[in-house]
């Protein structure tokens, strides 16, 4: 055995960093893909002020006019095509060289993982992906769609012989995921607040699980509503420029 120290080992350096690395944890919304061009829900000229939310986004929109519904999503799969990750997007994969990073997101669209993310949890479903209306979290019946032909048409069948459908968490069903996303904030050293209005609960309630220790971040380039008493640090800026600002605090303090 040679006398040198076990910090010096360059294998053993590599380690030593990852078991100390923080755990930092995104919470993301409609606004961290705003600036790749997708519309946000609740924005002047959101998509809400388009569609009847109801209409398209509820498990009893979709019984009342499934055909609708299906076009709502077959629409927002083609647009997927056209749009690519933003500078946020990517300084949020960037830091899983420094960090243990965990992104909980209520966005459908891929641009999380197209960006490099690798630890993604979605809150509210994957647009990409289509299930079955008899059982829509049957894991055997969850499909990814073709990134040349996304859509989904009446008389589609799942491998359980149901009508397919999007795999989307509508208003009025059940969240499964975030159970697992309450135990990532729990044990967040760092959460950062990306681009939601924080109007849609169970997501919303989310940062009331982060522990005491846990520092706060929130990007959004206008006001939003939460407890001022949880020291949230608000960075007034859209997601790319907010991240950027991000990243040098980051640096700053860890
Ligand atoms: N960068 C960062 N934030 C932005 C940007 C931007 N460029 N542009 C807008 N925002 C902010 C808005 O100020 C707003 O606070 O993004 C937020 C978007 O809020 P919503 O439109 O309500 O979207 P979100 O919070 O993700 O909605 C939650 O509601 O309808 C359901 O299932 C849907 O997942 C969605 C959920």
């Amino acid at each position: 055995m040679n006398n040198e120290t076990p910090t010096d080992n360059p294998i053993v350096k590599p380690i030593k960093t990852i078991i100390n690395m923080k755990n930092l944890v995104f919470l993301t919304g409609a606004g961290m893909s705003a600036e790749s061009g997708i519309s946000t829900f609740r924005d002047s000229g959101g998509l809400w002020e388009q569609y009847p939310v109801e209409a398209v986004a509820s498990i009893e929109g979709y019984e009342r006019d499934p055909e609708l519904v299906q076009k709502f999503y077959n629409e927002r799969r083609l647009q997927l095509g056209s749009v690519v990750p933003n500078e946020g997007h990517k300084l949020v994969a960037s830091l899983e060289d420094k960090f243990h990073v965990t992104v909980i997101t209520q966005n459908v669209d891929d641009l999380h993982e197209r960006a490099g993310s690798q630890n993604i949890i979605h809150l509210h479903g994957e647009l990409m992906k289509a299930t079955s209306s008899r059982n829509p979290n049957d894991p055997n019946c969850i499909v990814t769609l073709p990134e040349d032909n996304p859509i989904i048409r009446m008389g589609d069948k799942a491998k359980d012989g149901s009508q397919l459908r999007p795999f989307i968490v509508w208003f009025g069903e059940s969240v499964p995921m975030i159970e697992p996303a309450i135990e990532k904030v729990a044990k967040a050293d760092i959460l950062v607040i990306i681009g939601t209005s924080l109007n849609v609960y169970p997501a919303a309630g989310l940062l009331n699980f982060a522990n005491a220790h846990c520092k706060i971040y929130l990007i959004d380039p206008k006001d939003v509503s939460y407890n001022p008493n949880m020291g949230i640090r608000h960075i007034m800026k859209g997601a790319s420029e907010g991240m950027k600002e991000l990243c040098q605090i980051l640096q700053e303090e860890n």
